[in-house]
């Protein structure tokens, strides 16, 4: 490849000031073009040369999948970031991959209108990055995942070919489904541009409640009572263990936390109103009442005190900050298996890494927990022997994933087989090749059967 000659070319699409030195553990250069266009012409120039490519997003993704040989170049669609169109009568939204999250709900917020995805990193991750990874977040229970939300893309595949499908016809069987293919496709099949997003009704109000609670079972039974008394109008309900709570709540302020810490879980509900708030607090407390097992809880009626509630559930990132290695990971299950499994886990961790510490929490209602795992990094092998801890026991909790929502990324491309069969995996592998013959996009992401996954890891 030379490089000169390629990095004259890719000036003259996207202009000097937009080739640009790329973040650490990433790739040295990264251009940032400002249209579909200009992304089709730097995509054909990389398969002309064979170079391979990453694309950049808000860089929040927790499973490395942006952390590549610095010979890659980088796509970045931070200029992709206008919101293109948008139609009052279909509450249809066109807005660039690069846009943040949280510029779409205010975006939504102003049209008294609302997107379903919701998720910690608003501030920081982009609706491209959502999409590649089919993004779960907060209100899954309610509006499912990304994929739920998404009615068209535009799409530019390796050899610059742009595929548009922003016609948002709720009904279009004319052939394949092309846009869910790239949806949680991480960036190994094309290049997402731009999307045409979902908005839906805004409530007049929400309230949350934080409930405390004495065992895991007793937040299966909150889990049904709350879905049998709110439906539709529960929009989350979220879990966390004790020593999550207590780390991050002890954080995030001096102040006391909104219930004691110490209790061994915590439950954190939120409903709306459709016509009015106090709709929305007087099924929350409707649904809790007849419960026996709550041991305590904190009710949040107005936006402040519900944003003091979930400040400490989005606030994970807490516990990156507070060890010197820390392993994040996001298992799905069926809930009522999460004591069984949590208790496996624990007994293995004790027994292989005694200096690691393990925080727990996640969205009960969709069998997902997260762990973080903080270790010293004193052992070379402590990540390996944690991933083992972690993902050993899954086999024995069937239904189970290795990846609940943040995809596969770099870091769990070695354990791909746990959790997809062979048959699968030479699918996946037969699609990618064909929307990506040259094998540009993701080159560091390989998806690998058993035999070959297990030498990786
Ligand atoms: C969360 C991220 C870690 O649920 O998925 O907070
Ligand atoms: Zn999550």
């Amino acid at each position: 490849m030379n490089t000169e000659i390629l990095l004259a070319s890719l000036r003259q699409v996207v202009g000097g000031s937009n080739v640009i030195a790329g973040p650490p553990d990433g790739p040295a250069l990264v251009v940032r073009p400002g249209t579909t266009e200009a992304v089709a012409e730097c995509l054909k120039l990389f398969h002309a040369q064979h170079a391979p490519v990453v694309t950049l997003g808000g860089l929040t993704g927790l499973v490395h999948g942006t952390h590549t040989p610095s010979h890659y170049f980088g796509i970045s669609t931070e200029r992709l970031n206008k919101i293109e169109s948008f139609d009052p009568s279909s509450r249809l939204l066109v807005v660039g991959a690069g846009t943040k999250l949280e510029a779409v709900h205010s975006f939504a917020a102003d049209h008294d209108l609302r997107y379903g995805v919701d998720l910690g990193a608003r501030g920081s991750c982009t609706i491209g990055g959502n999409i590649a990874t089919n993004a779960g977040g907060n209100s899954v229970i309610r509006f499912g995942m990304t994929r739920s939300n998404v009615v068209g893309l535009e799409v530019v595949l390796s050899d610059g070919s742009i595929l548009t499908d922003l016609r948002g016809l709720p009904k279009n069987n004319a052939g394949y489904d092309l846009n869910q293919i790239f949806i949680g496709s991480e960036g190994t099949l094309g290049i997402v541009t731009k999307a045409l997003l979902k908005l839906s009704r805004r409530p007049a109000g929400t309230a949350s409640v934080l409930v405390a609670l004495n065992h895991l079972n007793s937040a299966l039974v909150v889990m049904e009572a709350m879905e049998r008394a709110c439906g539709n109008s529960l929009l989350a309900l979220e879990i966390m263990w004790s020593r999550y709570f207590e780390k991050v709540s002890t954080a995030l302020s001096a102040e006391t936390p909104p219930l004691p810490r110490g209790h061994p879980i915590y439950l954190l509900a939120q409903v709306e109103g459709v016509d009015n708030g106090e709709q929305a607090v007087d099924s929350l407390i409707g649904a809790l009442e007849s419960i026996d097992d709550i041991v305590d809880t904190a009710l949040a009626t107005t936006p402040v005190q519900e944003s003091r509630l979930w400040s400490i559930r989005d606030g994970s990132d807490v516990i990156e900050r507070a060890h010197k290695h820390v392993l994040s990971f996001d298992v799905s299950m069926r809930p009522h298996d999460y004591a069984a499994y949590i208790a496996d886990v624990e007994a293995r961790l004790k027994a292989r890494v005694s200096n690691a510490i393990a925080y727990y929490f996640g969205h009960l209602a969709d069998g997902n927990i997260h762990f973080m795992i903080g270790h010293d990094g004193h052992s070379s092998d402590a990540r390996r022997v944690i991933e083992e801890c972690v993902y050993d026991p899954l086999a024995s909790y069937e239904p189970s994933s290795i990846s609940a929502e943040h995809g596969i990324g770099r870091e769990k491309a070695a354990h791909l087989w746990r959790s997809r069969s062979t048959a699968e995996i030479a699918a996946m592998n037969r699609i990618r090749a064909a929307l990506d013959p040259a094998g540009i996009l993701n080159q560091h992401i390989s998806y690998e059967p058993k035999s070959l996954g297990a030498r990786a890891s």
